[in-house]
């Protein structure tokens, strides 16, 4: 398994490839589970060589207790991505490598993209997000790179940057993968409980629900109902739940037939902070 830490080494790597042209990133912060397991397959399935960046970003956590705590687990990581292909190429630089003296974040204009859900409770973290992601699309180049759709909000901020700088790679979402039960995976999901992981099912199971009931209720009625079930729950705290526009994010008071809709929440369990989200039409 190659495992580089210099832009120079990667390049000097990316140059030998012959047809430089067909590359897959997956950007990452480690940590890796097997939804981003199933990232770095269709991103095998669909590029003749791909790469995983390994980077927990500074610049995207707008609190350093969370950025200090992030697991860095590089030989795990490393361990997983070989039981799926040895000729994947990890690039896991230092903070230094990327961002040199200066730790500094781009202030972009994503047309209110960033200002709803993740965005009005995680502060500056989105343009930390366009940062990164600009950086290592100008580092790698790729031709194609790899999101979940579990940070839907993440990928079409994406999609945005790639608008806005005129980046020449596809952006491909993939489906959210989830535990036995439903709950959609995440590096977070470690730090719960046995008990609490088993009952976060709930999350899903709500998030199900709603799109059941959006065909028949108003919107409105739909974010009582959900706020009425966390009411009533002793292990989870709803910190958001939104149906908006998937295209533009806009929370949606009145459904039109001709947009599609999208149900976002955010939830605390046991200090750790979960998000998920479902197609509803
Ligand atoms: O989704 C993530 O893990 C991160 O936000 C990303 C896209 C790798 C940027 O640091």
């Amino acid at each position: 398994m190659l495992v580089i830490k210099t832009i120079n080494e990667l390049k000097g790597e990316l140059n030998k490839i012959d047809n430089s042209s067909d590359l897959g990133l997956v950007p990452t912060m480690g940590a890796l589970h097997l939804g981003h397991m199933s990232l770095l397959k269709k991103a095998l399935s669909e590029n003749k060589k791909v790469v995983v960046s390994i980077f927990v970003n500074p610049t995207q956590f707008n609190n350093t207790d969370d950025l200090e705590k992030y697991p860095k687990t590089l030989d795990n990581d490393v361990n997983l991505i070989s039981t799926i292909s040895k000729e994947i190429i990890v690039f896991a630089p230092s903070v230094t490598e990327i961002y040199k003296d200066h730790v500094k974040t781009k202030i972009y204009d994503f047309a209110g993209l960033d200002k709803v859900m993740e965005g009005e409770f995680r502060g500056n973290h989105f343009n930390g997000v366009g940062t990164i992601v600009e950086a290592l699309f100008s580092i790698v180049n790729p031709k194609r790179a790899y999101f979940g759709e579990k940070d839907f909000q993440q990928l079409r901020i994406i999609q945005k940057l790639v608008e806005l700088e005129k980046i020449p790679v596809e952006i491909i979402g993939c489906e959210i993968v989830r535990e036995k039960h439903g709950l959609a995976m995440s590096s977070r999901n470690e730090r719960l409980s046995v008990t609490i992981r088993q009952n976060a099912a709930f999350i899903y199971e709500t998030l199900k629900t709603v799109k059941d009931k959006f065909g028949m209720k108003s919107v409105l009625d739909v974010k009582e109902w959900v706020a009425e079930q966390f009411q009533n729950s002793l292990d989870f705290e709803l910190e958001y739940f939104e149906i908006t526009d998937v295209e533009t994010l806009t929370p949606t008071k009145n459904k039109n037939l001709n947009i599609k809709y999208r149900a976002f929440i955010a939830v605390y369990a046991e200090d750790v902070r979960l998000i998920d989200n479902i197609a509803l039409n």
